[in-house]
């Protein structure tokens, strides 16, 4: 691949550019990201390093113990929150299954490996793999370039999003999850397969970034809520499919609106996400996500 980004565009003017060796952004996906507040960057990780971030997975879904928890993961109704394992899983690799995945009586009604929603959250720190593949050095030079002066990683989530019974994720802000002042926190969504609107890809509301945040996923009196913060609605911009082939990464705006389909298709669409956040903003105590006795750590 030469040095030279190329731009192009897809069928639905969604604007995608491949880097070059190093990593480096060029003015115009600078500019295409304080735009649209996403950027698409085809090829961004190598398929050989995808192979073997699906491979790392399937490894420690083998080695898990269904029976040692049966914490469904709902983005729609939240009920995780109420769950030690899930609030507890800031500084952890922890297993959550997908709505459904288990009957009256407690039974996994699918193999393990079909019934996960996501693993999470702290592969990036526990796992040498997932730690090797989210320090490299073009994550830490996308980081830098996009802003932050003191780049943490605060969390990242192996996304199963399986065949036929993926469910879907609704609109909402990384920075409801991941709260800073001021906001700082980015999302690196990498595609472990391609992602299409029949497999469940992001959708993104583009520019909805220039927005307020709406809410705020905290501790109140010891438990965890949503809290609606301001009652802007979503903006009535396009909303606007962003998919990509596998070894994608599209970043994502701490602020824009993104929500994914369900996954209806006979087809897996696995994704890893890692969420970076600046040393430099101030972590709020009341997050969902905390991580005692294991400070964050950068991309050295
Ligand atoms: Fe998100």
């Amino acid at each position: 691949m030469s040095g030279q980004a190329a731009r192009h565009e897809a069928s639905a003017g969604v604007a995608r550019f491949r880097c070059g060796a190093g990593g480096e952004l060029t003015a115009a996906m600078r500019q295409a990201y304080d735009r649209d507040g996403f950027l698409i960057l085809e090829g961004f990780v190598p398929a050989a390093d995808c192979g073997t971030l699906k491979v790392r997975a399937a490894e420690l879904v083998e080695a898990f113990d269904p029976a040692s928890s049966h914490t469904v993961f709902s983005a729609l109704t939240q009920a995780h929150a109420r769950d030690a394992y899930f609030r507890d899983s800031g500084g952890a690799i922890r297993f959550f299954f997908e709505d459904g995945a288990f009957d009256a009586a407690g039974r996994l009604v699918v193999p393990k490996a079909l019934a996960l929603n996501k693993i999470g959250h702290a592969l990036h720190d526990l796992d040498p793999v997932f730690d090797r593949v989210s320090r490299s050095a073009r994550f830490a030079s996308l980081a830098g370039a996009l802003g932050l002066a003191r780049p943490l990683l605060l969390q990242s989530m192996y996304i199963f999003k399986q065949p036929q019974i993926g469910g879907e994720v609704d609109w909402h802000q990384d920075a409801t999850f991941l709260y800073t002042e001021p906001s700082s926190v980015v999302g690196f969504w990498l595609a472990l397969d391609d992602a299409d609107t029949g497999n469940g890809c992001l959708t993104a509301i583009a520019g909805a970034h220039r927005g307020p945040l709406r809410r705020r996923f905290r501790y109140r009196d010891g438990a965890l809520a949503m809290e609606t913060i301001d009652t802007t609605p979503w903006p009535a911009a396009p909303q606007v499919a962003l998919e990509v082939p596998r070894g994608s990464v599209v970043v994502l705006h701490g602020l824009l609106p993104h929500a994914s389909g369900a996954n209806t298709s006979p087809r897996p669409r696995h994704a890893y996400s890692l969420h970076v956040i600046d040393g430099g903003a101030h972590y709020a105590a009341d997050n969902w996500l905390q991580r005692p006795g294991r400070p964050l750590r950068g991309f050295a």
